[in-house]
């Protein structure tokens, strides 16, 4: 998938007339018209005009670019059409075929070929700066920004000169500028940008970014100039720092200006205002300015030998640019734009030892929790042994007050990512229209529940939409007491399904077994690793065990209404249950007379990978499905779902309404989450990104005796920490320090199972196998660490 930076700059564009461009469009777009010749770094583009009157850019890319690169940037075009259509933007032409993407032999080697449609307009370098431009600049970039916030694609992080993470690559290429004092110049950001580590661009928010917001690729309307109408080039996009947009935007935009920061800060508030940014974004962008000037001038100098005639022009332009920014204290500047942004102005920005303020109001993280304790009471615990104060989400990332990031692999709630533009849109969207209860006709509703039942086998297509998992669950133990006359639960042994009355009692995890009534039964949850039944007739035992249960139950006078299955079981352990299991679990409780609830709370939407929901994996049909959690991506909505007879049945004597359940925002949410799941392709992440991740746990295993096993399915894994692999002796010590450990090199995970010794890792679905790699490291180094809880003490 890579491709050499510096082979791609100097391998020359594909050599084609108009004539033979004309005849590709014809062939492969069944377009027939004419092309005409425009200018390219390094591809061969041509304006086209087709005879049904549309107007087309027909871009031939460079034999040296990669296809999976080339596949990032028209997927991306696609991604933003979807998410942000307001933004002028191209649009791609599918080929005759469907493709994005069309194949061409040409003498100078395989290309790729694009057809986009053409934006008319000006460059906005062609007009006079004004600053209501240049705020619209700052403004519609940030709305780029926010459209390609949820896009993820492999090729992402390619090698590109351009590209600031890179900076090793391009600093060299300073050499090239034959004026001393300008070589100096740029050397000098060079050698400040090394001495800041690189730690410092990691700790930004990071993004697929534009990357090329210049003058050239910015289109104007020539009757109103001071508003962009036109966004033309993503050939340098990249996943880098979100920041680095407004800095390579800012650093053309000073160029030519003698009030350098005062056009820094005013684009930096524009932006700032669509789309707020980190204390430490603003402590980096004056930084960033210089250094994308710096790179500039090293590129342009290093090429000058093959476009001698603008080069003395633009590293002019630039060299002043940086002069002027030298010429200025970088703590005050950050200041500067600290204040002008309305952030809190920070005794020591950065630098040596320098963070920035921690944005927390000087309460401090003590104050929050005293406050907590006396206003939420003693019962409620937080996460971590040093509870983290999160104020921003963002994809994967999770950042405290502080600024630092956070790779978010628990929160199974955010499960598109946290913040999804789409998501939050829809929900503002749809709050500015109408939010009331069911009792009215509205279509979201409709096509909401029609989604959802489409999704389920079988007859399961009735929908009562609540706002938990509790109420969900509670609502359908109400619906299999009327349905069967029954009366009693099953449950596994360390089941959590919620905390309404009736709910919590048959939620073992969360009640004392002294506390269980006598209509609640349980059974062991069907763990082959450490449970009671192992090995090949496991499957069968544990369903067996259903047979024992019901017994209990009829003992104490009960008969089962119904077994509830979270079918990932995620609080007794994580497992995916031998095959067979449900089948004959299921079996054994609807002969008995009770109904079959997945609870899929915990594992539906596409978490495992596979398959859209977990009781999927089994292959089985529930009678009632209770949905919850990611259903809303963070928006709190939940739901019941069941055949047409179920509710008919549960209808004749009760009539069920709930004031926010099913609300038009509420279906607005839902319905986004599943066209990000499908747009997004999560599911296909779910199961290619968990292989991997287990995969990588798998090879942890080897190398640290304190994993006993790793288990899961999609992106849902199980780490169960033992004190002897032979004994398997839970070691629930080592899998808290695990936990705080890891929490402390910036992943979150959890904890769960029996004895707590199972780490729960259950990210956003939109994880990548790089944020993975960065889990399974962190998690290699904390092990490494970690004084080791053996059975000998
Ligand atoms: C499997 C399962 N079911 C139900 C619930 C209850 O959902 P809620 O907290 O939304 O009421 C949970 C919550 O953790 C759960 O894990």
């Amino acid at each position: 998938m890579t491709t050499d930076p510096l082979r791609l700059m100097t391998t020359p564009a594909p050599d084609l007339t108009p004539g033979q461009a004309a005849d590709l469009v014809r062939e492969r777009y069944a377009l027939p018209g004419s092309a005409t010749p425009l200018d390219s770094e390094r591809d061969r583009n041509f304006r086209y005009e087709a005879k049904d009157g549309r107007e087309f850019v027909l871009k031939i890319s460079n034999a040296a670019e990669s296809p999976a690169v080339l596949d990032f940037q028209a997927r991306a075009l696609d991604h933003i059409a979807h998410t942000a259509p307001e933004l002028p933007v191209p649009r791609i032409e599918p080929g005759s075929d469907g493709e994005l993407l069309q194949a061409a032999d040409l003498p100078g080697g395989r290309s790729l070929v694009r057809l986009v449609s053409y934006l008319p307009g000006v460059p906005v370098g062609d007009v006079p700066s004004t600053p209501q431009l240049r705020r619209h600049l700052g403004a519609t970039l940030a709305a780029l920004g926010r459209a390609l916030q949820g896009y993820f694609h492999p090729a992402a992080r390619h090698p590109l000169l351009w590209d600031v993470n890179q900076t090793a690559a391009v600093s060299p290429l300073a050499a090239h500028i034959e004026e001393r004092r300008g070589r100096e110049l740029a050397e000098r950001v060079f050698a400040r940008h090394a001495a800041r580590g690189e730690e410092a661009l990691a700790a930004l928010r990071a993004q697929v970014i534009h990357n090329d917001f210049n003058p050239d690729n910015v289109l104007v309307n020539a009757g109103d100039p001071e508003r962009v109408s036109g966004i033309i080039d993503f050939g340098d996009m990249v996943h880098a720092p979100l920041v680095n947009d407004l800095a390579v935007l800012a650093a053309y935009q000073i160029i030519g200006h003698d009030d350098a920061l005062a056009v820094l800060a005013e684009i930096a508030a524009a932006f700032h205002a669509v789309r707020p940014l980190e204390p430490a974004e603003v402590d980096a962008l004056f930084h960033l300015v210089q250094l994308r000037l710096a790179t500039s001038v090293a590129i342009c100098a290093w090429r000058a030998r093959e476009h001698p005639d603008n080069v003395d022009y633009i590293l002019g332009g630039h060299l002043r640019a940086i002069e002027r920014l030298e010429a200025i204290d970088e703590r005050e500047a950050t200041r500067v734009l600290r204040r002008e942004l309305g952030l809190p102005v920070a005794r020591q920005p950065h630098g040596e030892g320098g963070h920035g303020d921690n944005g927390d109001n000087g309460d401090g993280d003590a104050g929050l929790r005293e406050r907590r304790r006396a206003l939420l009471g003693p019962g409620l615990s937080l996460t971590y042994d040093e509870p983290l104060h999160i104020v921003r989400g963002e994809g994967v990332w999770l950042y405290d007050a502080a600024g630092r990031a956070y790779l978010d692999a628990y929160n199974n709630v955010a499960c598109v990512g946290h913040c999804h533009p789409v998501v939050t849109e829809a929900i503002a969207r749809q709050s500015r229209t109408l939010n009331t209860n069911t009792r009215y006709l509205h279509e979201h509703i409709l096509d909401y529940a029609g989604r959802l039942g489409a999704r389920l086998p079988g007859d399961l297509s009735v929908c009562f939409f609540v706002c938990t998992g509790s109420e969900a669950n509670d609502l359908a133990w109400q619906m299999a007491r009327a349905v069967t006359g029954g009366d009693g639960a099953i449950v596994s042994r360390n089941a959590y399904h919620g905390n309404t009355t009736a709910v919590a009692a048959f939620s073992p995890e969360e009640l004392p077994e002294r506390r269980t009534p006598a209509w609640v039964a349980t059974v062991p949850a069907p763990d082959v690793y450490n449970g009671p039944f192992r090995g090949e007739d496991a499957s069968a035992r544990y369903a067996a065990s259903l047979d024992e249960a019901i017994a209990a139950l009829s003992d104490r006078g009960h008969r089962p209404a119904a077994f509830f299955v979270d079918t990932i079981w995620s609080s007794d352990g994580i497992f995916a249950a031998p095959a067979g299991y449900l089948e004959d679990a299921w079996q054994r409780v609807r002969a008995a007379g009770g109904l079959c609830v997945a609870d899929e709370v915990q594992a539906g939407f596409a978490r495992t990978g596979d398959h859209f929901w977990g009781f999927e994996l089994q292959g089985v049909v529930p009678d009632i499905v209770t949905l919850g959690k990611p259903m809303g991506n963070g928006h709190p909505l939940a739901a019941v779902i069941t055949t047409p007879e179920i509710a008919e049945r549960f209808a004749r004597d009760f009539e069920y309404f709930n004031t926010f359940g099913g609300n038009p925002v509420s279906c607005a949410a839902g319905l986004a989450v599943l066209d990000v799941i499908e747009h997004e392709a999560l599911q296909e992440n779910a199961r290619a990104t968990g292989g991997y991740l287990r995969e990588a746990l798998g090879e942890l295993q080897s190398r640290h005796a304190a994993i006993g096993d790793v288990r899961g399915a999609g992106l849902f894994a199980g780490v169960e920490l033992v004190r002897d692999r032979e004994t398997r002796e839970p070691a629930p010590a080592v899998a808290r320090a695990v936990m705080n450990g890891m929490r402390g090199e910036g992943v979150l995970v959890g904890r769960t199972g029996l004895a707590d010794n199972v780490l729960k890792i259950r990210p956003p679905l939109v994880f990548t196998r790089q944020h993975a790699d960065r889990l399974v490291e962190a998690m290699d180094r904390v092990l490494a660490g970690v004084r080791f809880e053996t059975a000998a003490g």
